[in-house]
């Protein structure tokens, strides 16, 4: 049930693409996206920061900019599929109150359904911290270390209903060094992703149809 694939509207400086990020953890992307937009004129603006508990550490980084900043945990229903989609139904509630017009997942640890991901379709992006195809899922440096990778790197991809698997928008490339450890992998590709992220969503912002994949993917 795929729903269109509709892009957003073009930002302005005068009129910029309502934004807004999702979190779970500590929002270093989070952080990278607020500061690239208050240290210059851009095409989008931060107008909601949203992530999935009241602990995650990155809704301060929404809140010390100013940027209204909401744990929304999952609520207290048995059924795993009516949880989800009452959560889901939550966070629609909040970006329809903002008038948001497109998502950033930076660092969002959970999967959205079919119907949330068809909603959004083209106002929805993922960061994803390895050279897609190359690593999917929950463990991409682990993944990439075992695999004796020499290059990895961050992906910035339109959401579809796949895990990791949606068009790709552009790449970032760092190499792994020899005795890397996850940790050290994971802090060299969040440098590269700190400043791939903002520099897309930007780009998105003011002209949305030339970020139309890389190659026909
Ligand atoms: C990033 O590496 C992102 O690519 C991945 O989760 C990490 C989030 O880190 N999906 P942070 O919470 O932004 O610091």
């Amino acid at each position: 049930m795929e729903g269109s694939f509709v892009l957003p509207r073009k930002g302005s400086i005068s009129d910029p693409l309502r934004i807004a990020v999702l979190i779970s953890g500590g929002g270093s992307g989070l952080a990278s996206i607020i500061a690239h937009e208050k240290s210059g004129s851009r095409f989008f603006r931060t107008v909601l920061v949203l992530a999935d508990s009241n602990e995650a550490g990155g809704l301060k980084h929404g809140e010390m900019a100013g940027v209204e900043s909401v744990g929304v945990p999952l609520p207290d229903i048995e059924s795993k599929r009516e949880q989800r989609l009452f959560h889901e139904k939550l966070i629609q509630t909040f970006l329809e109150r903002r008038d948001v017009e497109f998502i950033a997942l930076a660092g969002y640890m959970r999967i959205l359904t079919p119907g949330f991901v068809a909603k959004w379709n083209g106002r929805l992006v993922n960061i994803h911290p390895s050279l897609l195809p190359k690593y999917p899922g929950a463990h991409a440096h682990r993944d990439a270390l075992a695999d004796g990778a020499m290059i990895s790197g961050c992906t910035v991809h339109f959401v579809d209903e796949g895990v990791d698997t949606g068009r790709i928008i552009d790449q970032a490339e760092v190499p792994v060094l020899s005795g890397d450890r996850i940790e050290d992998l994971q802090e060299r590709v969040k440098n590269a992703e700190h400043k791939l992220y903002p520099r897309v969503i930007d780009g998105l912002a003011m002209n949305p149809s030339s970020f139309l994949g890389r190659s026909g993917n």
